[in-house]
């Protein structure tokens, strides 16, 4: 191992099993040399496996719902507490549509679910690190990274309101990002990381049309949750200390790609086998 983040503290939100990418971060940021305390909702403590990894990597978990204020201040308390002054790297692994839930489509959305949407996929980044400036809890050159999609760009059919949310989230990390960098020399990035079959990846309809589409076209292929959580690593590290503000797309290639060559043979031959002549969007 490489040490690179020997001596460095920070928070993880968002591991509920070691499906996730937040769990992965962790067990790489451990391997790495971090200390880190961990946190999520006290749902998701309690159905998840969170207290598994906690053991694993030697931490405690702090209960907060990162779109609750005093919880996320308690947590920074917390965390400013047990290391004994501030800390260097935050994760935000988070992201919920109730919407997408109970299988609402884009046209028939729930207002009060939307809300919900933006507030835990999306404001809660802004709430995490207007917290922190706050109270002073990050230090010069420490590094704040969010997990975006790149539906914040491209329409992707079902997708639906996370898209909307992923669109602010990376909003957030500029406009907040120019701020702190100005003011505390903190970085702020966002992930647009390739589909990933985790709990909350699973709630996108059609995801394994999806991720087999993305994986055909990418020509590394599907990024997976651990290769995201070593891309995590790297933004936490001082190897990136000028990267800030960015939306970086972890994604194979996918992102830059309109058409392979194999999606043309596919596409011509789809021609051939069904002359069914109708168009479709
Ligand atoms: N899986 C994918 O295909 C994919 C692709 C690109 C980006 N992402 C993003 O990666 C991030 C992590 O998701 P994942 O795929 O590891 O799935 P996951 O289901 O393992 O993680 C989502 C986490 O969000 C937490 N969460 C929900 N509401 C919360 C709240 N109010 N406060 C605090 N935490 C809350 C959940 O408890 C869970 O731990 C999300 O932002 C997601 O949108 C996922």
């Amino acid at each position: 191992m490489y040490n690179l983040l020997k001596g460095k503290k920070g928070i993880i939100f968002g591991a509920l099993n070691d499906k996730s990418i937040a769990w992965k971060t962790a067990e790489k940021a451990y391997e790495q040399g971090a200390e880190f305390i961990l946190t999520n909702t006290p749902v998701s403590i309690r159905l998840g496996e969170i207290d598994e990894l906690a053991e694993k990597c030697n931490t405690i978990v702090v209960p907060a719902d990162a779109t609750n204020v005093k919880d996320i201040e308690n947590l920074f308390a917390k965390a400013m507490e047990v290391y004994g002054g501030r800390i260097d790297f935050v994760l935000h692994s988070i992201g919920m549509s109730p919407n997408v839930r109970k299988k609402r489509s884009y046209d028939d959305l729930d207002y009060e679910y939307f809300q919900k949407t933006l507030d835990i996929s999306a404001i809660s980044f802004h709430k995490v690190m207007q917290v922190a400036k706050k109270m002073d809890a990050i230090n010069e050159w420490g590094s704040v990274v969010a997990l975006s999609y790149i539906a914040a760009q491209r329409t992707l059919f079902e997708y639906n309101d996370m898209a909307d949310a992923k669109a602010a989230l990376e909003s957030i990390a500029r406009s907040f990002g120019y701020i702190y960098g100005r003011e505390k020399k903190v970085r702020v990035n966002t992930i647009s990381q390739s589909p990933t079959l985790t709990t909350a990846g699973s709630g996108v309809k059609g995801i394994d049309g999806l991720m087999d589409f993305t994986e055909r076209m990418s020509p590394l292929g599907n990024a997976s949750a651990e290769e995201c959580a070593d891309f995590c690593i790297t933004l936490f590290s001082d190897l990136t200390k000028k990267v800030t503000m960015q939306n970086l797309y972890h994604d194979g290639g996918f992102s830059s790609m309109g058409m392979s060559q194999q999606a043309m043979l596919q596409y011509n031959k789809s021609f051939d086998e069904c002359d069914c002549g109708e168009k479709v969007n």
